[in-house]
């Protein structure tokens, strides 16, 4: 039965209309406080007076809320699945154990000096230590940002200076899809980049690392002798919790801080909302604590709630295309949510690595990170699903810290391929090119006329750059940077990113990072970048380049090229295609013409709209003969 039922959703809804302050209040009712809050919202998304505040006179803990209080209530039950790579090696952790666990890391901060406001970078697998490093800084009031694994010694380093970290917690190696990653032979290239007085190396596999004398500490050699207790600090609800990089479309990635009160009620909130966790479940949400998607529905959306969440350590694909359904029969996973990505990737392979399991454990599906085409969404309905569970579309971003537009299950009507409608107290709307509200079934740009409590409060280190990017396009509104089709219901469907941010297999690449990377080698002189369509990635990166006066580019080059990125990035920039060219589209004050460009890597042949503004109109038909 679910919990919120029709008449329950239409009474929050109510209530979000006719008395916000009240029902944002109500919301930070489901956290422990060590002072309620007694104001709701305070922002303006206007220049002169540009703010945004939640609970702003609340104090809480968000590790005192995950943890400590579950204790009495839940504290032998397991709070932790860590699935690893290899399928039945993992191992479970109780509420108990995972807060022992996070005591013992926050201990381990403060004995270097930690302490509240002071930034830790993460950079570990997915195993337990990684969820027990991020609740230890936030038991003791340090900022957390965790990098994914997969991105380059470069791009840590970037991040490490970015925001200035005392210290990173690493593990000697990653395992992924049987490959090992070499996260603290990473960690040792960025720091030679990007010193830091700190780093501590959790085990994971065991194998010899290279340990800097003074700088290093082995966990598992000083674990025994720290306390399983630890004083959590009394934070101020708009204390920074984390800072998420993430690309935009231009220059560096940014620095997503969100912080501590509304964050956690949003993120609460919208668990206890779109999975309606009963004390049974066993919750997976295959994403990597890297991303905000983990941040939020991994660790502590599912802990506030005291649910059971799974992380995995793995790839959709290791050691078969079987092993998330292998997995869900061994573990009874009773809601799984993944990227529709992996679940095109999976399809592609055949229904029978799914038919083989029998999946009846699960009784809700969910997908996030980018559209899901509504021939995929089938597929998981009718097989992964056997058409009987609801499926659960969350539109969200890293800027928003947890879902804003998702069905309830049970009381939202499902199409297949739109995350359908905004939940309660979310405004959204639809502009045109102009900042004109559409109203109606009509296709426009996605805006958020509101905030809610899990809004990004700035860009770290840069506060001019969060307005700049978020609420300059369209004045006074929250500009997503999706697009959006509103149908005749009401009903939302993305369409998708109409910025340079190019969404591959769920996860953004800033066109102007990867441009960077490219001209940053000694060949090329010129490098643009758009996405294109791809059939499992959604979308993927295209590079046209210009090379020197002389070279050629051949597929040694190209490989150069590829591999330069990779090194600057991380191996989800590479391109997929690398087209040179002589020349770029330009217009006569030199503007790259990227609507050109984006209809080449397209596979158009004709139909590129007004070519008259270019400078050199001829440059279009040579793009064309140059097409691999
Ligand atoms: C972008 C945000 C939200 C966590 C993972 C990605 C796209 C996200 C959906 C969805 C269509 C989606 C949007 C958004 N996106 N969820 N359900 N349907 N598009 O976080 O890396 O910050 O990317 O992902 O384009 O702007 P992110």
């Amino acid at each position: 039965m679910a919990r919120y039922g029709p008449a329950e959703v239409e009474a929050l809804r109510q209530q979000a209309e006719s008395d916000p302050d009240g029902f944002w209040l109500d919301l930070a009712k489901r956290l422990d406080w060590y002072r309620p809050p007694t104001k709701a919202g305070d922002w303006s998304y206007n220049e002169d007076d540009f703010h945004i505040e939640w609970y702003a006179d609340g104090q809480l803990n968000l590790s005192v809320n995950c943890l400590d209080r579950q204790l009495d209530a839940r504290g032998d039950k397991v709070a932790l699945i860590f699935e690893a790579d290899e399928p039945g090696t993992g191992r479970s952790l109780t509420y108990r154990e995972i807060y022992e666990e996070t005591c013992r890391f926050a201990n381990l901060l403060k004995s270097y000096d930690i302490g509240r406001g002071d930034r830790v970078m993460i950079y570990m697998p997915m195993i337990p230590e990684a969820a027990a490093a991020m609740l230890a800084c936030a038991r003791i009031g340090a900022v957390h940002s965790v990098c994914f694994g997969g991105f380059s010694p470069e791009s840590l380093a970037g991040r490490i200076s970015d925001c200035d970290a005392c210290a990173v917690i690493t593990a000697d190696e990653g395992v992924r899809g049987g490959k090992i990653i070499p996260l603290k032979l990473n960690v040792d290239e960025a720091l030679k980049e990007s010193p830091v007085p700190t780093c501590i190396v959790v085990t994971r596999t065991g194998n010899d690392v290279p340990m800097t004398e003074g700088r290093d500490v082995l966990y598992s050699a000083v674990r025994e002798a720290l306390s399983t207790e630890c004083e959590p600090e009394v934070m101020n609800a708009e204390d920074p919790l984390f800072i998420l990089y993430t690309s935009g479309s231009t220059g560096k990635p940014k620095g997503v801080v969100h912080t501590t009160g509304g964050y956690a009620v949003w993120a609460a909130t919208t668990f206890d909302w779109i999975f309606q966790p009963q004390a049974s479940d066993i919750f997976w949400c295959t994403a990597d604590v890297g991303w905000i998607t983990g941040h939020t529905y991994v660790v502590y959306g599912p802990l506030m709630n005291g649910a059971t969440s799974i992380m995995f350590d793995g790839v959709p694909n290791y050691p078969d295309f079987g092993r998330f359904w292998e997995t869900v029969d061994r573990l009874g996973v009773t809601i799984f949510y993944t990227a529709p990505t992996a679940i095109r990737a999976l399809e592609r392979e055949g229904d029978d690595w799914v038919t083989r399991y029998s999946r009846e454990s699960i009784r809700l599906l969910g997908t996030v990170g980018e559209p899901i085409n509504p021939d995929a969404w089938e597929w998981y309905w009718r097989v992964v699903g056997g058409g009987r569970v609801p499926i659960v579309d969350t539109w969200w971003q890293t800027e928003t810290g947890a879902a804003l537009i998702s069905p309830l299950p049970g009381s939202t009507p499902m199409k297949p391929g739109s995350a359908t409608q905004p939940l309660p107290g979310i405004h959204a709307i639809l502009v045109d090119e102009h900042g004109k509200e559409l109203e109606g079934a009509v296709s426009g740009n996605l805006c958020l006329t509101t905030s809610w409590p899990g809004q990004m409060r700035t860009v770290w280190g840069d506060h001019k750059r969060f307005f700049d990017t978020y609420f300059t396009t369209y004045r006074g509104r929250y500009f997503t940077g999706d697009g959006c089709r509103r149908d005749e219901d009401g009903y939302y469907w993305i369409t998708g990113r109409v910025d340079d941010v190019i969404n591959v297999s769920g996860h953004r690449v800033g066109s102007a990072e990867v441009e960077s990377s490219l001209v940053s080698h000694p060949l090329v002189a010129e490098a643009a970048v758009v996405g294109y369509p791809h059939d499992i990635k959604g979308s993927a990166v295209y590079a046209f380049v210009t090379l020197n006066a002389g070279e050629e580019g051949t597929d040694a080059v190209r490989q150069e090229l590829i591999k330069e990125v990779r090194h600057d990035i991380g191996g989800l920039a590479a391109p997929e295609k690398i087209h040179f060219t002589p020349a770029l589209p330009k217009t006569r004050s030199g503007k790259i013409m990227r609507r050109i460009l984006r209809k080449i890597a397209e596979g158009a042949t004709d139909g590129f709209g007004d070519t008259s503004t270019l400078a050199d109109p001829s440059v279009v038909d040579a793009l064309l003969a140059g097409r691999q």
